[in-house]
């Protein structure tokens, strides 16, 4: 049987014969990034091998490299089988410097948290209450060791906060790369995962394992014992939850997309293999649908959309679009699905929000295309929000044209700058943006499927409702990535409506603040069932006019 050795982990395994490099690096426990779980869409699963050893490999499909790369050695892991001993070099991840929001906006509240602690002298023990239950006694005076954690669970990164519940005070915060990321980018990828034999525990463990690292850090750094933690609030979307608790996630894949658990419940938190207090708990914020999830829920807590009077549009933007209509009270939710471009993935060179992704772009005449990045250092990518000024800035200075499509620059009608990096390669247009690194058509069209899905979902929400975009009083822009975005390349992009110019507040990381909210006061959480029950939901999935209305929101 084949030997292959992955380094840098210097890790080697057996393989028989026709296996993936993706799948060993699985079976020796190697992470490689396989954002569309092998389906050869991606192209991120890249790793090099010895250029001499291409013969002990068949390659599938390579599609998405060019022959430079593949005569380097460079080849998909999930399209390349092996037939011989090799050494396969794995690439740095990015998740190291992952630039990921955790803070978002939230309301002052009457601190009221689920669980408290009551200190009784004649026993000499410390009561734990859950509730009015008790969930526990404690030898001696701990009553003012009372704490708990809101874990923001989002399909690519997490969050987790750890709050004192005596003071209402988040003492520590961490963040990390969702460890599922590596099998599936979006919650589609990961619904088929988990349909694999063992994916669902697969899935499951490595997000535990990585929300009990977190919380073991936050601890740590706070000088506090993880025994102290009573409970944990998992704020994330409705795939998430169900692949945190163990739940499979299949009915949300197909109709009528019911999912399988509804949340507004507590759980054991042993039982979901969280290392906190033995007796504690952990509460699941209720969902609305089967992609509107308890974020969206925690972010119409954290907006305090039940409330606002007139009308207000909330959306946030990741590789689901979850959108809220709010109107004097009354709440209308949709999702649509954006694709992974938005992440960086499926672009050429996209990235992650990391050091050295690309993050701003802009253009003048006199100073050529600026391009900023994270860290500031040399540009090893784009980012989702660098896509999204890059797109911008093209079609603003008609690079791009209103289909999509390049502006041929021989026409003359370009600014020199930007005609003279636009290039035909191999038959292929594209325009350079350094040395290294291109934007090509095939990337414009990945981010006209994303604006275009979620454009789609904002014009049959506002239909759903009756209400047109001059209505609209506010729209608020959650979640990390929405957060790095400019108003300006929305409203020039068409992803958002043009009426809404000057009303567009960007909140932040809602799902966690809104789950602060909730772990801090536990009245807010029955209210919060109600408020959920009444959300009215309009499905695109099965809406004969999503698809006209996607065609036309693609159009730039
Ligand atoms: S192309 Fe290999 S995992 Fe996506």
């Amino acid at each position: 049987m084949p030997i292959i050795t992955f380094i840098p982990d210097n890790r080697p395994i057996s393989v028989v014969h026709g296996t993936t490099i993706l799948q060993a690096s699985r079976l020796a426990g190697v992470v490689i990034d396989a954002p569309c779980n092998g389906a050869g869409h991606c192209g991120k699963c890249a790793v090099r091998i010895p250029p001499d050893d291409l013969g002990k490999l068949i390659i599938h499909a390579p599609h998405h490299l060019s022959v430079e790369k593949e005569e380097a050695g460079i080849v998909l892991a999930c399209h390349a089988e092996i037939h011989g001993d090799l050494i396969v070099s794995v690439p740095q991840r990015e998740e190291r410097d992952l630039q990921i929001v955790t803070g978002g906006v939230s309301h002052t509240i009457e601190r009221n948290p689920f669980i408290s602690k009551r200190y009784d002298p004649a026993t000499d023990e410390t009561i734990v209450l859950g509730g009015s239950t008790v969930l526990t006694r404690e030898p001696g005076n701990s009553a003012s060791e009372n704490f708990g954690v809101v874990v923001d669970i989002g399909t690519t990164t997490l969050a987790a906060g750890l709050i004192d519940l005596a003071s209402g005070v988040e003492i520590v915060s961490r963040s990390a790369l969702n460890p599922q990321t590596v099998y599936g980018q979006d919650v589609l990828s990961r619904i088929r995962f988990a349909a694999d034999d063992g994916g669902l525990e697969t899935l499951r463990s490595s997000l535990i394992s990585e929300i009990n690292r977190l919380i073991g850090e936050a601890s740590t750094e706070a000088g506090i014992g993880s025994g102290s933690i009573y409970e944990v609030i998992f704020s994330g979307n409705s795939c998430m939850l169900h692949l945190a608790t163990g739940v499979d996630p299949a009915p949300l894949g197909r109709l009528p997309f019911n999912p399988a658990i509804r949340g507004g419940n507590h759980l054991s938190a042993s039982s979901c293999g969280l290392e906190i207090a033995p007796h504690g708990l952990v509460w699941l914020p209720p969902v609305i649908s089967a992609y509107v999830g308890a974020d969206i829920t925690a972010g119409i807590l954290a907006g305090e959309l039940h409330k606002l009077s007139g009308v207000t549009l909330f959306i946030d933007i990741g590789t689901n679009g979850e959108m809220i209509l709010a109107r004097d009270g009354r709440l209308s939710a949709t999702a649509t699905a954006a694709g992974p471009a938005f992440e960086g993935m499926n672009i050429s060179y996209g990235m992650r929000a990391a050091a050295g992704a690309i993050e701003e772009v802009s253009f003048s005449p006199l100073s050529d295309l600026s391009l900023k990045t994270i860290g500031g250092g040399a540009a090893k990518g784009i980012c989702g929000s660098g896509l999204m000024d890059l797109t911008a800035e093209l079609v603003r200075t008609g690079v791009i044209g209103q289909s999509g499509r390049f502006t041929d620059p021989s026409a003359g009608n370009l600014p020199d700058a930007l005609a003279s990096r636009v290039q035909k390669i191999n038959g292929k247009t594209l325009l350079t943006l350094t040395d290294v690194l291109s934007f090509t058509q095939t990337d414009v069209r990945q981010v006209q499927l994303a604006k275009g899905a979620i454009r789609a979902g904002i014009d049959l929400l506002l239909q759903a409702n009756s209400t047109t975009a001059e209505e609209i009083d506010r729209v608020y822009i959650a979640g990390s990535f929405g957060f790095h975005l400019r108003e300006e390349s929305l409203l020039t992009l068409g992803l958002l409506p043009a009426e809404v110019a000057g009303k567009v507040t960007f909140l932040g990381n809602t799902a966690k603040s809104g789950g602060e909210m909730m772990l801090l006061n536990h009245t807010l959480r029955s209210e919060l069932l109600e408020l959920v029950d009444s959300v009215k939901v309009v499905e695109l999935a099965a809406n004969p006019a999503f698809d006209r209305a996607f065609m036309e929101a693609m159009k730039f």
